[in-house]
């Protein structure tokens, strides 16, 4: 495998790349933001942050942000590089565009990457067909300070487990936040929230709660370590693979 990881000076592509070398993976690139001041200074042993898109790879890592997500995709199709996409807050376009991306490379998408949230959206999905609606759902999500989008991924993620493992359509039952004269709770309203401060990795939260008891499901992330070394699993995973579109309970095998 030739990897090459974009966005390689942010906080996942740092974490990659100490990753990738612990693992003795083999990075042929790493890219930043064109007009950075990271352009033209040294990445990894070897290597410097470049501009340009990394041809030399077969394997692309993408932790970037939404808006260069579509033309990525078009250079990885364009130069059949196997991709795993780790960028969240994707519009309805950008999250079409993987879908079609998808069609001709193998790709790996995931909200998160870690081994903990992928396990819990199985029991989310699990807990939500055990538990019906007279228990009220409500998702609290919190990261650091820096996080550009909100709700966080992996909180869509999680709603989305409980509207399958309901049998409903999240769009029909979310709501995001509350603020106001918002009226009393309906049944089967799917509630997300999401809290930002100071350097919190990534908690989050599903709480069912009934007139009688409460059932309450939590991860912790406490490094991006966990999700880095997801990503990483992803990229070896991808290798052979026919085109299609992956999520990590494909790469994990549950
Ligand atoms: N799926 C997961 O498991 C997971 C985990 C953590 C973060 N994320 C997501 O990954 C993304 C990045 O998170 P972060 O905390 O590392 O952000 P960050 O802002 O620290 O890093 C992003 C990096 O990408 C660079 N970048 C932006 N556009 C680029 C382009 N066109 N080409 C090359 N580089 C470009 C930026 O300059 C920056 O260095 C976010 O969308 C975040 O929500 C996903």
């Amino acid at each position: 495998m030739k990897l090459a990881i974009l966005g390689g000076a942010g906080r996942m592509g740092q974490m990659l790349l100490a990753n990738a070398k612990d693992l003795g993976l083999d990075v042929v690139a790493v890219t930043e933001i064109p007009g950075s001041a990271h352009i033209g200074q040294p990445a990894a042993p070897g290597l410097v942050y470049q501009a340009d898109w990394p041809t030399n790879a077969d394997t692309i890592i993408d932790f970037t942000f939404h808006t260069c997500v579509i033309p990525n995709l078009r250079n990885a199709v364009a130069n059949r590089q196997a991709y795993v996409l780790g960028t969240t807050g994707l519009t309805p376009e950008e999250r079409a565009a993987v879908d079609e991306a998808a069609k001709q490379i193998p790709l790996c998408f995931a909200p998160n990457f870690s081994l903990g949230v992928n396990l819990l959206l199985g029991l989310v999905r699990r807990a939500a067909q055990v538990l019906d609606d007279s228990y009220d759902a409500e998702i609290v999500e919190m990261h650091h300070r820096h996080k550009k989008d909100a709700p966080s991924g992996t909180a869509l993620g999680l709603a989305q487990a409980l509207a399958q493992g309901r049998g409903v359509n999240l769009d029909d039952e979310a709501i995001y936040g509350r603020h106001g004269i918002v009226g009393e709770r309906p049944r089967g309203q799917i509630a997300v929230h999401a809290l930002r401060g100071g350097s919190v990795v990534g908690d989050h939260t599903v709480i069912f709660a009934a007139d009688e008891e409460r059932v309450e499901l939590t991860h912790k992330a406490s490094s991006r370590a966990a999700f880095a070394k997801g990503a990483l699993k992803a990229a070896q995973w991808l290798q052979g693979r026919t085109p299609g579109l992956y999520d990590m309970a494909d790469v994990l095998g549950f």
